[in-house]
């Protein structure tokens, strides 16, 4: 049976997904070189950690031209043979490391490096692969640690090598149409948006396992700073190793905020508690309100994320005086909605920018029984925008062309930077029981 995340192989071959991967072997092999070393518009990267994620930024990347795996790095033999075994089976001839050091320093021909890893080792591996000459593509949360993250940002800058931090939102092609065509160009919303609310709910779900007799031993795990299996399975939920679903959620929305008010916060309340699973160290509940100073005033973000409920998903709403947008990851939510009182929208169905949907916000049955203000229906909108790709595929892509071409990086090590801050003053917020206050050069490396 094919597992959730794999390709088929024969869909591979057969989609024309492999037309790049194919075309770079067969160069490779006439070229008499090793595999993956072949044209010279062809990337050579490494992949460091063959998790979850990285599993999922393998798919997207195999799919992409010219991009070569050349080396994994995994502290678990159990994912390394499995992200080995998977990448041979494309034709990506790769070298299996246990350390990351071990690969930097036996593979100088890697153009850049992967990094999904969990949070607390993205600081020290991104910075030596940078310092190694390499670009880098490191998840978010780019660090748990301000301080990792502020050395990150100066390590892409002393070397001039790219860093693109995988908030993959800000490549994706619904996200660029409503900040750029709908919320800065057209501004159908009335100017900047005023408020925002966002939520990632999700069901609530057992620690995680892993299988017993492919486990690591202690001084195994212990050597690269892991007190027990379920620390390295379940690396989220603990302080040490990552920010909670603050951050393992919240930061992909809280994210977008900083983007679409064009700017940073200025302060920050919150509430959270670990109400359910009492055997880990991070909040499992968080609610938090931001103020931002936009160039047009004062606006505020609610954003909540519940891991025991999943309900109405995950999305990010945005309000400006004439309108609101509804966006998310998932397609489900994606509409404009106009405010009663806004001129025609007509012309933007024309221009393309959006298109007429049948539905609107609110039932009007009780009209007449309750306030009309409240309950009017208002006129939605589609995003007119579907992105026909992994969700994680254009994020990369956006890497690989920023390194061959030249392509402005979407998430710079800067704009990480930030939401790392923005995101990590939350738990902060929530444990002292006050407000934070954020001066803007908190936010400036
Ligand atoms: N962009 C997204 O949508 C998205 C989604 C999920 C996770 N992530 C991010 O991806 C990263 C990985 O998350 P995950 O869900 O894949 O976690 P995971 O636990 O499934 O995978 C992490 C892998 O890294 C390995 N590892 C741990 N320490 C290592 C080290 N020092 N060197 C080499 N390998 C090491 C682990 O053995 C494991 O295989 C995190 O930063 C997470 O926030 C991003």
């Amino acid at each position: 049976m094919q597992k959730k995340n794999m390709i088929n192989r024969r869909d591979f071959l057969k989609t024309g997904m492999a037309a790049g991967a194919g075309l770079a072997m067969s160069r490779n092999v006439t070229a008499g070189t090793a595999a993956g070393s072949g044209g010279t518009d062809t990337l050579n990267i490494g992949l460091i950690g063959v998790g979850e994620q990285g599993r999922v930024l393998i798919n997207s990347i195999l799919k992409i031209p010219d991009v070569r795996f050349r080396a994994v790095c995994e502290i678990w033999s159990y994912n390394q043979r499995y992200g080995s075994n998977y990448l041979r089976r494309f034709g990506h001839d790769v070298n299996a490391y246990e350390d990351y050091r071990e690969m930097l320093d036996a593979e100088p021909d890697l153009d850049a490096v992967i990094v999904a890893t969990p949070d607390w080792v993205h600081g020290p591996q991104t910075i030596d692969a940078l310092n190694a000459g390499k670009h880098v593509y490191c998840e978010k949360l780019m660090s748990n640690s301000i301080d990792d993250a502020r050395k990150m940002v100066e390590a892409a800058n002393e070397t001039g090598k790219l860093l693109q931090i995988g908030h993959q939102r800000r490549s994706n092609p619904r996200y660029i149409h409503a900040y750029e065509k709908l919320l800065t160009e057209a501004e159908i919303f009335g100017g900047p948006f005023n408020y925002a609310n966002a939520q990632w709910n999700r069901a609530r779900s057992e620690p995680a396992r892993w299988p017993e007799r492919f486990e690591m031993d202690e001084s195994e795990l212990n050597k690269f700073g892991y007190g027990s299996m379920s620390e390295l399975i379940n690396w989220r939920w603990f302080k040490k190793y990552g920010g909670g679903p603050i951050s393992d959620l919240g930061a992909h929305q809280i994210d977008i905020f900083n983007w679409f008010f064009k700017a940073r916060p200025s302060g920050v309340i919150a509430s959270g508690g670990i109400d359910y699973y009492d055997y880990f160290e991070h909040n499992d509940h968080v609610m938090a309100i931001y103020d931002y100073e936009t160039n047009s005033g004062t606006a505020r973000a609610f954003y909540q994320v519940l891991t025991t409920t999943s309900a109405l998903g995950y999305h990010e709403r945005f309000m400006g005086l004439d309108g609101t947008l509804s966006i998310s990851e998932s397609p489900t939510w994606n509409q404009a909605y106009r405010e009663a009182h806004a001129e025609s929208w007509d012309k933007y169905v024309e221009q393309g920018i959006l298109k007429k949907t049948a539905g609107g916000t609110d039932a009007d049955s009780d009209e007449g029984l309750v306030d009309v203000r409240e309950t009017a229906v208002l006129d939605a909108w589609d995003l007119p925008v579907v992105l026909d790709k992994p969700i994680h595929q254009p994020h990369v892509e956006n890497f690989f062309d920023a390194i061959r071409n030249g392509t402005p990086l979407t998430c710079p090590a800067e704009e990480g930077f930030a939401s790392a801050v923005t995101v990590l003053k939350v738990n902060e917020a929530v444990s002292h029981q006050k407000r934070i206050a954020f001066d803007s050069k908190d936010f400036v490396v």
